[in-house]
């Protein structure tokens, strides 16, 4: 994420991600489901604002550039509102803030907007209010508030997370990677998704094959072949948008095909950047309309 500074403002880019692989492990007995999974982050940004203010009031208001962003709630159902109480709760401040989301990651599409809002919110409100809580205590707190949080926090290019998302061992990425990122209409829940996860008769797979390895020799064709999403079969039963998604995307002539989290959201690893705009072209012509070019990177 990029953080600047305008008189009292803090104002923040916040990256989406995108996961190459991703294996469930099993069921633990939380109920949250055991991961590991290979995330990059994506030059797809929302942009939030931070203005201090001296009464403990959190106001925040979001303007929507973005497929279904309008539905997104504004009170404490949202993961930035939950993360700026947690903070004053955990730190008794009594600062507020105004803060202003513009929303450009789509909702419901496994590219964790929210998680990267709500790891921004931790990140700058810990600076607006001279909290001078550490690395660490931001991590804490960032995993209460969800399982892909923590990715976000160290503004890591890649990463492979394990526990239920929240256990982050950064991986060098020696190039850039481009993407052209399909969402069909619809939305997926990701607790929906883990639900029907649980229903197949899957059993976990063990076979957390060497995607790192492949990220590290940046040869696109090594990536390519360890693409995998276990919540894919799920996702696709449950959405059928998901299916026509990934054929399209797979008859462009991309390298690979995935989808990211729980979906909705569907890639198609490209490449180069030119090659990507040149299929995101196509598939705009094609009336697709909800479709990005995007660049791994923070
Ligand atoms: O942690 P987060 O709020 O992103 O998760 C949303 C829902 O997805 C959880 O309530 C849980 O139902 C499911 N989930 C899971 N296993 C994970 C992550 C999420 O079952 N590792």
């Amino acid at each position: 994420m990029r953080i600047s500074r305008h008189g009292s403002t803090l104002v923040v880019e916040t990256p989406a991600k995108l996961n190459l692989s991703l294996k469930v492990l099993g069921q633990r007995s939380d109920g949250f489901h055991e991961l590991h999974s290979l995330m990059v982050s994506v030059r797809l940004y929302d942009t939030i604002c931070f203005e201090p203010r001296a009464t403990n009031e959190v106001e925040l208001s979001i303007t929507a550039l973005t497929p279904s962003a309008s539905e997104i709630p504004v009170d404490s159902r949202n993961l930035v509102v939950r993360a700026a109480k947690l903070l004053q709760e955990i730190s008794q401040t009594e600062f507020g803030a105004r803060i202003h989301l513009t929303k450009r990651i789509p909702c419901e599409a496994g590219m964790g907007g929210g998680s990267s809002d709500a790891a921004a919110t931790l990140i700058c409100l810990n600076q607006l209010w001279n909290l001078n809580l550490s690395g660490e205590q931001l991590h804490e707190l960032a995993a209460e508030l969800g399982s892909d949080l923590n990715f976000f926090i160290d503004s890591t290019p890649a990463a492979v997370c394990t526990g239920r998302g929240e256990h982050i061992s950064p991986i060098p990425v020696n190039r850039s990677l481009s993407f052209v990122v399909v969402k069909p209409n619809s939305g997926l829940s990701t607790a929906d998704v883990f639900k029907h996860w649980a229903t197949l008769d899957q059993h976990g797979t063990d076979d957390v094959s060497n995607i790192e390895e492949a990220i590290q020799s940046g040869q696109l064709q090594h990536i390519a072949e360890r693409v995998s999403n276990d919540l894919q079969q799920p996702a696709r039963e449950l959405n059928d948008e998901i299916d026509k998604t990934l054929i399209l995307i797979a008859q462009s002539n991309v390298v690979a095909t995935g989808m990211t989290g729980s979906g909705s959201a569907c890639f198609g690893l490209c490449r180069s950047w030119r090659h990507a705009n040149r299929i995101a072209a196509k598939l705009r012509s094609q009336n697709n309309q909800h479709v990005w070019v995007v660049k791994s990177g923070v």
